[in-house]
């Protein structure tokens, strides 16, 4: 089942990153193109979240149970991988609930937001993925200035921690500042 993961992995990294890169457009522009790109972003997350369902059962199936579970890199492969997946799902969801109400003042800020860190999830669950075969990557030397060490840490570091706590306030807070905004108008 290696085989089949390492090849399957590709379509939700692939996509993943296609739609951080359409999500960013947009909220840079209002011009046609973006407004074309946007037309497509839900079905683009869509195939994007079952490839990434896809990767991820065959990512259960490759080393049993104990094995991948007993090492912090084989279990925060798994557990990055799942944010990765619930992730990419919210956010699916929200696109597709609110539709293009997502674009209108502070709120494309927060779309925005919610693509980079996605993005960085998908790569922290690439990254030890990589480890996890013997390729290294810079993103295990940027972890481990953050307190992670990709070998032997496994809990969420203090300044990983903090990381979290600033983002989820600031992305709070934008989401509160384009509420109001959309009231007012
Ligand atoms: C969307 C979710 C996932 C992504 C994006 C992902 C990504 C990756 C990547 C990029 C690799 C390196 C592949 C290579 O170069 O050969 C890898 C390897 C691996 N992943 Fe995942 N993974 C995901 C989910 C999972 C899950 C849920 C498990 C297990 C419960 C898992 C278990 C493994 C194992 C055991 C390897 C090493 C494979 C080998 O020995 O060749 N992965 N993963």
């Amino acid at each position: 089942m290696a085989a089949y993961h390492a090849v399957l992995v590709h379509f939700p990294i692939a996509l993943w990153m296609t739609a951080t890169l359409a999500i960013l457009w947009r909220v840079a522009s209002d011009g046609a193109l973006a407004k074309a790109i946007d037309r497509a972003l839900v079905p683009l997350l869509t195939i994007g979240l079952l490839s990434g369902i896809a990767a991820f059962a065959v990512g259960l199936m490759v080393w049993p149970w104990e094995t991948i579970s007993s090492t912090p890199l084989g279990r925060n492969h798994v557990l990055l991988a799942s944010w990765t997946v619930a992730y990419w799902a919210l956010l699916l969801a929200t696109r597709w609930i609110q539709g293009e109400a997502v674009w209108e003042g502070v709120m494309r800020w927060v779309m925005a937001g919610l693509a980079i860190l996605g993005s960085a999830l998908l790569g922290i669950t690439g990254t030890l993925g990589g480890h996890l075969v013997g390729i290294y990557t810079e993103v295990s030397a940027a972890l481990r200035l953050a307190g992670w060490e990709v070998y032997t840490t496994f809990y969420v570091p203090m300044y990983t921690l903090a990381a979290i706590g600033v983002v989820t306030v600031a992305l709070i807070g934008l989401g509160l500042w384009g509420r109001n905004e959309r009231n007012a108008v």
